[in-house]
């Protein structure tokens, strides 16, 4: 098998069938320590946040050690080179989600910070008494809260686009639920909860056709996807650098040109202006009227290198390794009597399984598979609302990524089997 070089100069398997997420393991130092002792690491938890392969790592320490100064601000050498890094990470994020150009990228500390971004500096100039705003029943509190702060300030009106009883959109319902009223609809991608993947194009086409936009809630997606700006033809799309191997603290808001253009800014501070009197200022152009302050440097650069070490993998590679693991564990995960959440296959859903064990609390659950090493999540995901929805507190949650195995899902279900044991 020829093998291809990775950015973190280590060697991974091309293609979606050549795939070997044993290989791409190498590439993560975490899987190097083994926990509570001597118990192989068996990473469970990728929707919270992914591990960070070497050439992360690497880049982050290069950047400090090499190219270190403010971006924007130092005219000599080395700040020429931190501005160049941080504006070609830009660039990198426009090719990663088919922006028409780099003006389009606002760099954020994370999908949170990038809806709430849109929240201040469009709602609040945008959305009016009377006026509507529409989720949908599976957001993650940060595409849903924002929301309802903006309309307790203005006096719109939160509505709420259902879903039905396998986890799916009910898109049938768009109809009357989009009206001329409508301002903004707000959907999840991926859901942190059930992995539905969600028609995206299908409501931006019916928010478009009633003058509404659209904000895409990519945090889930982006990582295990791609997404492409234009064929969701999306207004608005957030997604964070952590979840998709990258360093914690940035993110991507990607804005329509011609949207952008018209905001206001976020945050008042430091480069987001043009000239600054001591009563007034006038403000920068985009991106960068969104981005007050010092920004995280390093993280930004981190996070292309993250982009440009699962794309040179290839995001179709990885959908076809998730989709097969996915149903991989959604079998072995319901053979342990488990009732799981979501759609019932992998091909409508992302490597996310949402489950509750008959009679067991999921944070006894998750406190039980951790002895063995096996890293899950349980509570409510930061969605209430859809745990509401679904008539239980909190679930289990196992999450996969490029660098896990039959042989994790394995080790789950295994000890998924000794926690029962414990309970009966
Ligand atoms: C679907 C979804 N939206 C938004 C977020 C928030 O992302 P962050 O905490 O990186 O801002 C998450 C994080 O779990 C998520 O899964």
């Amino acid at each position: 098998m020829q093998l291809s070089e990775q950015p973190g100069g280590r060697r991974a398997a091309p293609g979606p069938g050549g795939f070997d997420p044993e290989v791409v393991r190498k590439d993560f130092p975490v899987f190097e320590h083994p926990v509570h002792e001597d118990k192989r690491l068996v990473y469970l938890d990728s929707a919270a946040t992914a591990q960070k392969p070497r050439a992360v790592i690497e880049r982050v320490v290069r950047f400090y050690e090499t190219e270190n100064a403010n971006a924007h601000r130092g005219i000599y050498e080395l700040g020429e080179r931190a501005t160049k890094a941080y504006e070609d990470a830009r660039e990198t994020c426009a090719r990663f989600v088919n922006a028409a150009t780099p003006r389009s990228i606002v760099f954020t500390r994370g999908t949170t910070e990038s809806i709430n971004l849109v929240r201040y500096a469009w709602g609040r100039a945008n959305v009016h008494e009377g006026d509507e705003i529409l989720v949908t029943e599976m957001e993650h509190h940060s595409n849903l809260v924002p929301w309802q702060m903006l309309c307790g300030e203005t006096g719109a009106t939160l509505r709420h686009l259902p879903i039905d009883e396998r986890g799916l959109l009910r898109t049938d319902l768009l109809d009357g639920l989009v009206t001329e009223r409508t301002r903004l609809v707000c959907v999840s991608h991926m859901s942190n909860v059930l992995g539905t993947i969600n028609p995206v194009r299908e409501v931006a086409d019916a928010a478009h056709a009633v003058g509404a936009l659209v904000l895409v809630d990519a945090a889930q997606s982006a990582p295990h996807l791609g997404v492409d700006v234009a064929a969701l033809d999306c207004d608005f799309l957030a997604f964070s650098a952590h979840k998709l191997c990258g360093p914690t603290g940035a993110g991507v808001l990607y804005g329509r040109e011609s949207v952008l253009e018209d905001m206001p800014p976020f945050h008042g501070g430091g480069e987001m202006i043009r000239e600054v009197w001591s009563d007034r200022a006038t403000y920068n152009e985009i991106p960068y009227r969104f981005e007050a302050g010092t920004m995280n440097i390093a993280q930004v650069v981190g996070m292309a290198a993250a982009i440009d070490y699962i794309t040179a993998l290839g995001l179709d590679a990885i959908r076809a390794h998730e989709r097969e693991l996915t149903a991989y564990a959604l079998d072995a995960v319901a053979s342990t009597g488990a009732e799981i959440y979501g759609p019932p296959t992998a091909e409508q859903r992302g490597g996310v399984v949402a489950f509750n064990l008959p009679e067991v609390h999921p944070h006894d659950l998750a406190t039980i598979v951790d002895e063995d090493g096996v890293c899950i999540r349980a509570g409510h995901h930061c969605a209430q609302p859809l745990m509401r929805r679904l008539g239980v507190p909190a679930t289990a949650r196992a999450s996969m990524y490029l660098y896990n195995t039959r042989d994790d899902v394995d080790a789950l279900v295994a000890s998924l089997e000794q926690a029962k044991g414990w309970f009966s």
